[in-house]
Protein backbone atom coordinates (compact mmCIF):
# COMPACT_ATOMS: atom_id res chain seq x y z
CA UNK A 1 0.00 0.00 0.00
CA UNK A 2 1.50 3.42 -1.10
CA UNK A 3 0.53 5.51 1.89
CA UNK A 4 1.67 9.06 -0.03
CA UNK A 5 -0.99 8.00 -2.76
CA UNK A 6 -3.46 7.12 -1.01
CA UNK A 7 -3.53 10.28 1.05
CA UNK A 8 -3.01 12.09 -2.35
CA UNK A 9 -6.49 10.43 -2.56
CA UNK A 10 -8.11 11.92 0.34
CA UNK A 11 -7.23 15.10 -0.39
CA UNK A 12 -8.75 14.86 -3.47
CA UNK A 13 -11.79 14.18 -2.14
CA UNK A 14 -11.96 16.23 0.86
CA UNK A 15 -9.51 19.29 0.09
CA UNK A 16 -5.53 19.52 0.92
CA UNK A 17 -4.78 19.81 5.01
CA UNK A 18 -3.42 17.91 7.65
CA UNK A 19 -4.14 13.72 7.31
CA UNK A 20 -3.47 11.05 9.52
CA UNK A 21 -3.57 7.43 8.63
CA UNK A 22 -4.32 4.27 10.54
CA UNK A 23 -3.93 0.42 10.07
CA UNK A 24 -6.10 -2.05 10.97
CA UNK A 25 -5.58 -5.77 10.21
CA UNK A 26 -8.30 -8.66 10.12
CA UNK A 27 -8.12 -11.81 11.61
CA UNK A 28 -7.81 -15.78 11.65
CA UNK A 29 -9.29 -18.15 14.42
CA UNK A 30 -7.02 -21.11 13.70
CA UNK A 31 -9.37 -23.16 16.64
CA UNK A 32 -11.91 -22.24 19.05
CA UNK A 33 -15.01 -21.58 17.10
CA UNK A 34 -18.36 -20.20 18.08
CA UNK A 35 -17.10 -20.96 21.97
CA UNK A 36 -16.18 -17.07 22.46
CA UNK A 37 -19.76 -16.58 23.55
CA UNK A 38 -20.27 -19.63 25.67
CA UNK A 39 -16.67 -18.25 27.80
CA UNK A 40 -14.45 -20.50 25.86
CA UNK A 41 -10.92 -20.20 24.91
CA UNK A 42 -9.94 -19.25 21.07
CA UNK A 43 -7.34 -18.84 19.80
CA UNK A 44 -6.99 -15.90 17.02
CA UNK A 45 -4.45 -13.94 15.14
CA UNK A 46 -4.62 -11.09 13.22
CA UNK A 47 -3.25 -10.72 9.62
CA UNK A 48 -1.39 -8.54 7.35
CA UNK A 49 -4.59 -8.01 5.02
CA UNK A 50 -6.63 -5.29 7.00
CA UNK A 51 -8.26 -2.07 6.53
CA UNK A 52 -6.40 1.15 6.02
CA UNK A 53 -8.18 5.03 6.81
CA UNK A 54 -6.99 8.62 6.68
CA UNK A 55 -8.80 10.67 8.38
CA UNK A 56 -8.74 14.69 9.25
CA UNK A 57 -10.89 15.86 11.86
CA UNK A 58 -13.66 18.77 11.55
CA UNK A 59 -14.45 21.34 14.27
CA UNK A 60 -18.07 20.63 13.49
CA UNK A 61 -20.43 17.76 14.50
CA UNK A 62 -20.35 16.20 10.27
CA UNK A 63 -19.17 12.64 9.45
CA UNK A 64 -18.18 12.31 6.11
CA UNK A 65 -17.24 8.73 5.31
CA UNK A 66 -15.98 7.19 1.64
CA UNK A 67 -14.46 3.92 0.70
CA UNK A 68 -12.28 2.56 -2.04
CA UNK A 69 -13.62 -0.59 -2.21
CA UNK A 70 -17.31 0.40 -2.42
CA UNK A 71 -19.08 3.57 -4.51
CA UNK A 72 -21.50 4.39 -1.29
CA UNK A 73 -20.88 7.95 0.56
CA UNK A 74 -22.17 8.47 3.47
CA UNK A 75 -22.95 12.05 5.37
CA UNK A 76 -24.25 12.14 8.62
CA UNK A 77 -24.45 14.15 11.91
CA UNK A 78 -22.74 12.67 14.88
CA UNK A 79 -26.01 13.82 16.93
CA UNK A 80 -28.38 11.55 14.68
CA UNK A 81 -26.46 8.51 14.02
CA UNK A 82 -29.48 5.60 13.40
CA UNK A 83 -28.63 1.88 11.66
CA UNK A 84 -29.95 2.55 8.16
CA UNK A 85 -30.07 -0.42 5.66
CA UNK A 86 -29.05 1.84 2.68
CA UNK A 87 -26.35 2.90 4.68
CA UNK A 88 -24.11 -0.22 4.11
CA UNK A 89 -20.76 -0.57 5.28
CA UNK A 90 -21.08 2.94 7.11
CA UNK A 91 -22.83 1.58 9.43
CA UNK A 92 -20.30 0.29 11.36
CA UNK A 93 -18.34 2.96 11.92
CA UNK A 94 -21.85 5.19 12.63
CA UNK A 95 -22.35 2.40 15.15
CA UNK A 96 -18.32 2.61 16.71
CA UNK A 97 -18.96 6.82 16.78
CA UNK A 98 -22.99 6.38 18.27
CA UNK A 99 -21.55 4.41 20.95
CA UNK A 100 -17.90 6.18 22.20
CA UNK A 101 -20.11 9.27 22.17
CA UNK A 102 -22.13 7.80 24.75
CA UNK A 103 -19.67 6.12 26.61
CA UNK A 104 -18.80 9.53 27.28
CA UNK A 105 -15.27 10.00 25.43
CA UNK A 106 -15.07 13.03 22.89
CA UNK A 107 -16.26 12.65 19.52
CA UNK A 108 -16.25 15.63 17.04
CA UNK A 109 -16.77 15.43 13.25
CA UNK A 110 -14.51 13.41 10.57
CA UNK A 111 -13.68 12.91 7.35
CA UNK A 112 -12.76 9.59 6.95
CA UNK A 113 -11.37 7.17 3.62
CA UNK A 114 -10.75 3.62 3.78
CA UNK A 115 -9.76 1.03 1.85
CA UNK A 116 -9.72 -2.72 2.53
CA UNK A 117 -7.46 -5.29 1.26
CA UNK A 118 -9.35 -8.15 3.04
CA UNK A 119 -11.60 -10.15 0.15
CA UNK A 120 -15.19 -8.69 1.91
CA UNK A 121 -17.56 -11.25 3.05
CA UNK A 122 -14.90 -14.09 3.48
CA UNK A 123 -15.34 -14.45 7.06
CA UNK A 124 -12.07 -12.67 7.69
CA UNK A 125 -13.79 -9.85 10.00
CA UNK A 126 -13.60 -6.94 8.05
CA UNK A 127 -16.20 -5.79 10.25
CA UNK A 128 -14.13 -5.95 13.33
CA UNK A 129 -11.11 -4.53 11.48
CA UNK A 130 -13.09 -1.54 10.31
CA UNK A 131 -14.55 -0.74 13.70
CA UNK A 132 -11.03 -0.69 15.66
CA UNK A 133 -10.07 0.91 12.65
CA UNK A 134 -12.18 3.92 13.46
CA UNK A 135 -12.36 3.56 17.28
CA UNK A 136 -8.45 4.02 17.06
CA UNK A 137 -9.24 6.93 14.74
CA UNK A 138 -11.24 8.45 17.45
CA UNK A 139 -9.23 7.47 20.35
CA UNK A 140 -5.81 9.46 18.91
CA UNK A 141 -7.60 12.40 16.82
CA UNK A 142 -9.72 13.28 20.25
CA UNK A 143 -9.17 11.77 23.39
CA UNK A 144 -4.72 11.80 23.01
CA UNK A 145 -5.10 7.83 22.84
CA UNK A 146 -5.84 7.44 26.33
CA UNK A 147 -8.83 5.12 25.70
CA UNK A 148 -7.66 1.60 26.32
CA UNK A 149 -7.45 -1.13 23.51
CA UNK A 150 -9.99 -3.18 25.90
CA UNK A 151 -12.07 -0.41 25.98
CA UNK A 152 -12.15 0.12 22.13
CA UNK A 153 -12.18 -3.53 21.74
CA UNK A 154 -15.84 -3.73 24.11
CA UNK A 155 -17.36 -0.68 22.18
CA UNK A 156 -16.58 -2.10 18.66
CA UNK A 157 -18.23 -5.35 19.64
CA UNK A 158 -21.37 -3.38 21.61
CA UNK A 159 -21.33 -1.10 17.73
CA UNK A 160 -21.95 -4.83 16.06
CA UNK A 161 -24.44 -6.31 18.90
CA UNK A 162 -26.42 -3.20 19.37
CA UNK A 163 -25.86 -0.96 16.34
CA UNK A 164 -25.81 -3.68 13.47
CA UNK A 165 -27.64 -5.90 15.38
CA UNK A 166 -25.12 -9.06 14.99
CA UNK A 167 -25.02 -10.74 18.66
CA UNK A 168 -21.25 -11.50 17.51
CA UNK A 169 -18.39 -12.75 20.76
CA UNK A 170 -15.70 -11.10 21.60
CA UNK A 171 -13.09 -12.53 19.68
CA UNK A 172 -12.73 -10.74 16.25
CA UNK A 173 -12.91 -7.02 17.92
CA UNK A 174 -10.25 -8.47 20.23
CA UNK A 175 -7.73 -10.44 18.06
CA UNK A 176 -7.89 -7.33 15.90
CA UNK A 177 -7.17 -4.68 17.95
CA UNK A 178 -4.50 -7.01 20.46
CA UNK A 179 -3.08 -8.93 17.62
CA UNK A 180 1.14 -9.37 17.49
CA UNK A 181 3.09 -10.21 14.79
CA UNK A 182 4.20 -14.15 14.50
CA UNK A 183 1.98 -14.78 17.55
CA UNK A 184 -1.56 -16.15 18.02
CA UNK A 185 -3.32 -15.46 21.48
CA UNK A 186 -4.94 -17.69 23.93
CA UNK A 187 -8.24 -15.63 24.88
CA UNK A 188 -10.32 -16.92 27.97
CA UNK A 189 -13.80 -15.05 26.65
CA UNK A 190 -14.68 -15.37 29.86
CA UNK A 191 -12.25 -13.27 31.99
CA UNK A 192 -10.72 -11.82 28.96
CA UNK A 193 -7.13 -12.98 30.36
CA UNK A 194 -5.21 -13.84 27.81
CA UNK A 195 -1.37 -14.69 26.04
CA UNK A 196 0.76 -14.68 23.33
CA UNK A 197 1.99 -17.71 21.95
CA UNK A 198 4.65 -18.11 19.36
CA UNK A 199 3.52 -19.25 16.27
CA UNK A 200 6.36 -21.21 15.41
CA UNK A 201 4.89 -23.93 12.64
CA UNK A 202 8.42 -24.75 11.13
CA UNK A 203 8.49 -26.24 7.91
CA UNK A 204 4.57 -25.98 7.21
CA UNK A 205 2.54 -22.92 5.98
CA UNK A 206 -0.93 -21.81 7.39
CA UNK A 207 -3.03 -21.14 4.14
CA UNK A 208 -5.92 -19.41 4.04
CA UNK A 209 -8.70 -21.16 1.54
CA UNK A 210 -11.94 -18.65 0.78
CA UNK A 211 -14.40 -20.90 -0.56
CA UNK A 212 -15.66 -17.18 -2.06
CA UNK A 213 -19.28 -18.50 -0.87
CA UNK A 214 -20.24 -14.76 0.87
CA UNK A 215 -21.05 -15.15 4.62
CA UNK A 216 -22.87 -12.26 6.15
CA UNK A 217 -23.99 -12.53 9.76
CA UNK A 218 -26.67 -11.26 9.63
CA UNK A 219 -28.48 -13.81 6.95
CA UNK A 220 -26.90 -16.78 8.05
CA UNK A 221 -28.20 -18.64 11.58
CA UNK A 222 -25.39 -17.18 14.01
CA UNK A 223 -28.21 -15.73 16.02
CA UNK A 224 -29.81 -18.84 16.04
CA UNK A 225 -27.04 -21.12 17.05
CA UNK A 226 -26.39 -18.13 19.82
CA UNK A 227 -29.83 -19.07 20.64
CA UNK A 228 -29.62 -22.72 21.41
CA UNK A 229 -26.65 -22.25 23.37
CA UNK A 230 -28.23 -20.28 25.83
CA UNK A 231 -31.15 -22.63 25.70
CA UNK A 232 -28.38 -25.36 26.62
CA UNK A 233 -27.11 -23.74 29.60
CA UNK A 234 -30.87 -23.05 30.80
CA UNK A 235 -31.92 -26.24 31.10
CA UNK A 236 -28.52 -27.37 32.46
CA UNK A 237 -28.97 -24.87 34.93
CA UNK A 238 -31.89 -26.16 36.49
CA UNK A 239 -29.63 -29.02 37.53
CA UNK A 240 -26.35 -27.26 38.05
CA UNK A 241 -25.44 -23.99 38.19
CA UNK A 242 -22.59 -22.61 35.30
CA UNK A 243 -22.27 -19.04 34.40
CA UNK A 244 -21.56 -20.07 30.83
CA UNK A 245 -21.46 -23.94 29.10
CA UNK A 246 -17.57 -23.80 28.79
CA UNK A 247 -17.19 -24.04 32.52
CA UNK A 248 -18.67 -27.89 32.43
CA UNK A 249 -16.02 -30.74 31.69
CA UNK A 250 -17.21 -33.23 29.40
CA UNK A 251 -17.55 -35.61 32.56
CA UNK A 252 -19.94 -32.72 34.02
CA UNK A 253 -21.37 -32.36 30.97
CA UNK A 254 -22.09 -35.82 30.65
CA UNK A 255 -24.11 -36.44 34.21
CA UNK A 256 -26.56 -33.53 32.79
CA UNK A 257 -26.62 -34.25 28.94
CA UNK A 258 -30.11 -36.72 29.78
CA UNK A 259 -32.05 -33.87 30.85
CA UNK A 260 -31.96 -32.19 27.46
CA UNK A 261 -34.77 -33.80 25.61
CA UNK A 262 -33.48 -32.25 21.36
CA UNK A 263 -30.79 -33.78 20.31
CA UNK A 264 -29.95 -31.00 18.61
CA UNK A 265 -29.40 -29.29 21.59
CA UNK A 266 -27.54 -31.64 22.86
CA UNK A 267 -25.28 -31.70 19.96
CA UNK A 268 -24.78 -27.55 20.33
CA UNK A 269 -23.37 -28.12 24.04
CA UNK A 270 -20.99 -31.19 23.24
CA UNK A 271 -19.32 -29.54 20.52
CA UNK A 272 -19.00 -26.53 22.43
CA UNK A 273 -17.54 -28.39 25.46
CA UNK A 274 -15.49 -30.36 23.44
CA UNK A 275 -14.09 -27.40 21.03
CA UNK A 276 -12.89 -25.70 24.47
CA UNK A 277 -10.96 -28.56 25.24
CA UNK A 278 -8.85 -28.69 21.96
CA UNK A 279 -8.08 -24.82 22.30
CA UNK A 280 -5.98 -25.86 24.85
CA UNK A 281 -4.88 -29.53 23.60
CA UNK A 282 -3.96 -26.55 20.67
CA UNK A 283 -2.24 -24.44 22.58
CA UNK A 284 0.29 -27.00 23.65
CA UNK A 285 1.18 -28.87 20.53
CA UNK A 286 1.86 -25.04 19.14
CA UNK A 287 3.70 -24.45 22.36
CA UNK A 288 5.95 -28.05 22.00
CA UNK A 289 6.22 -27.54 17.98
CA UNK A 290 3.90 -30.61 17.30
CA UNK A 291 2.33 -29.58 14.45
CA UNK A 292 1.27 -32.96 13.57
CA UNK A 293 -1.01 -32.70 16.69
CA UNK A 294 -2.21 -29.41 16.12
CA UNK A 295 -3.55 -30.84 12.19
CA UNK A 296 -4.99 -33.64 13.48
CA UNK A 297 -6.70 -30.86 16.39
CA UNK A 298 -8.12 -29.04 13.56
CA UNK A 299 -9.71 -31.59 11.68
CA UNK A 300 -11.45 -32.96 15.01
CA UNK A 301 -12.71 -29.52 15.34
CA UNK A 302 -14.41 -29.03 11.37
CA UNK A 303 -16.02 -32.54 11.73
CA UNK A 304 -17.44 -31.48 15.29
CA UNK A 305 -18.72 -27.96 13.12
CA UNK A 306 -19.94 -30.22 10.54
CA UNK A 307 -21.57 -32.80 12.00
CA UNK A 308 -22.38 -31.44 16.08
CA UNK A 309 -22.68 -27.71 15.44
CA UNK A 310 -24.05 -27.72 11.88
CA UNK A 311 -22.34 -24.63 10.72
CA UNK A 312 -20.10 -25.94 7.44
CA UNK A 313 -22.08 -26.25 4.28
CA UNK A 314 -21.41 -27.73 1.19
CA UNK A 315 -18.45 -25.24 0.06
CA UNK A 316 -16.53 -25.38 2.81
CA UNK A 317 -16.85 -29.31 3.57
CA UNK A 318 -15.59 -30.19 -0.34
CA UNK A 319 -12.73 -27.65 0.35
CA UNK A 320 -11.71 -28.81 3.60
CA UNK A 321 -12.22 -32.77 2.05
CA UNK A 322 -9.90 -31.84 -1.07
CA UNK A 323 -7.21 -29.90 1.39
CA UNK A 324 -6.74 -33.22 3.86
CA UNK A 325 -6.62 -35.08 0.88
CA UNK A 326 -3.61 -33.35 0.00
CA UNK A 327 0.05 -34.91 0.39
CA UNK A 328 2.45 -32.74 2.60
CA UNK A 329 -1.51 -30.80 3.84
CA UNK A 330 -1.51 -32.37 8.18
CA UNK A 331 -4.62 -30.86 8.77
CA UNK A 332 -7.57 -28.06 7.79
CA UNK A 333 -10.89 -26.82 8.94
CA UNK A 334 -13.39 -23.91 8.79
CA UNK A 335 -12.47 -20.85 10.50
CA UNK A 336 -14.69 -17.85 11.90
CA UNK A 337 -18.49 -18.44 11.73
CA UNK A 338 -19.04 -21.01 8.99
CA UNK A 339 -21.92 -21.04 6.66
CA UNK A 340 -19.34 -19.91 3.99
CA UNK A 341 -16.02 -17.91 4.11
CA UNK A 342 -12.98 -19.32 4.92
CA UNK A 343 -10.99 -22.34 6.18
CA UNK A 344 -7.31 -22.63 7.05
CA UNK A 345 -5.28 -25.50 6.41
CA UNK A 346 -1.40 -26.53 7.30
CA UNK A 347 0.91 -27.71 4.77
CA UNK A 348 4.19 -28.39 4.06
CA UNK A 349 6.12 -25.30 2.90
CA UNK A 350 7.62 -27.24 -0.20
CA UNK A 351 3.97 -28.62 -1.39
CA UNK A 352 2.09 -25.18 -0.91
CA UNK A 353 2.29 -24.32 -5.26
CA UNK A 354 0.51 -28.06 -5.60
CA UNK A 355 -1.55 -27.82 -2.83
CA UNK A 356 -3.17 -24.53 -4.55
CA UNK A 357 -3.33 -25.84 -7.39
CA UNK A 358 -4.62 -29.55 -6.58
CA UNK A 359 -7.56 -28.19 -4.02
CA UNK A 360 -8.26 -25.12 -6.39
CA UNK A 361 -9.36 -27.63 -9.50
CA UNK A 362 -11.01 -30.23 -7.07
CA UNK A 363 -13.46 -27.26 -5.52
CA UNK A 364 -14.21 -25.63 -9.21
CA UNK A 365 -14.91 -29.23 -10.70
CA UNK A 366 -17.28 -29.64 -7.61
CA UNK A 367 -18.47 -26.17 -6.66
CA UNK A 368 -18.74 -25.02 -10.14
CA UNK A 369 -16.44 -21.46 -8.91
CA UNK A 370 -13.47 -20.77 -8.12
CA UNK A 371 -11.78 -20.89 -4.59
CA UNK A 372 -8.96 -18.25 -3.61
CA UNK A 373 -6.11 -18.72 -1.52
CA UNK A 374 -4.17 -16.41 0.64
CA UNK A 375 -0.39 -16.75 2.51
CA UNK A 376 -0.54 -13.62 4.02
CA UNK A 377 1.49 -13.51 7.42
CA UNK A 378 0.12 -12.65 10.53
CA UNK A 379 0.87 -9.01 12.12
CA UNK A 380 0.27 -6.79 14.54
CA UNK A 381 -3.21 -5.19 15.75
CA UNK A 382 -4.79 -1.81 15.06
CA UNK A 383 -2.59 1.11 14.99
CA UNK A 384 -1.44 4.53 13.85
CA UNK A 385 1.06 4.56 11.21
C1 LIG B 1 -17.82 -14.75 14.16
C2 LIG B 1 -18.08 -13.92 15.42
C3 LIG B 1 -17.15 -14.32 16.55
C4 LIG B 1 -17.17 -15.84 16.78
C5 LIG B 1 -17.01 -16.59 15.46
C6 LIG B 1 -17.20 -18.08 15.61
O1 LIG B 1 -16.57 -14.47 13.65
O2 LIG B 1 -17.91 -12.54 15.14
O3 LIG B 1 -17.49 -13.63 17.72
O4 LIG B 1 -18.33 -16.23 17.45
O5 LIG B 1 -17.92 -16.13 14.47
O6 LIG B 1 -16.21 -18.62 16.40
Amino acid sequence: MDIANFKDRFCKLYGDGEVRTFFSPSRVNLIGEHIDYNGGYVLPCALEMGTFGCVRGRSDRKIRLASENFDLKVEVNIDELEYEVDHGWTNYPKGVIYYMKESGYKVSGMDILVYGNIPNGAGLSSSASLELLVAEMINNLFNDGDISKLELVKISQRAENDFVGVKCGIMDQFAVAMGRVYKAMLLDCDSLKYRYINMNIKDYKLVIMNTKKRRELNDSKYNERRDECEKALSIINKYKYIDNLCQLSLDGYLEVEKYIDEEYIRNRARHVICENQRVLKACEALENEDIFQLGQLFIESHNSLRDLYEVTGMELDTIVQAAIAQKGCIGARMTGAGFGGCAIALVEKKSVDNFINRVGEIYNRKIGYKAEFYLTGIGDGTREI
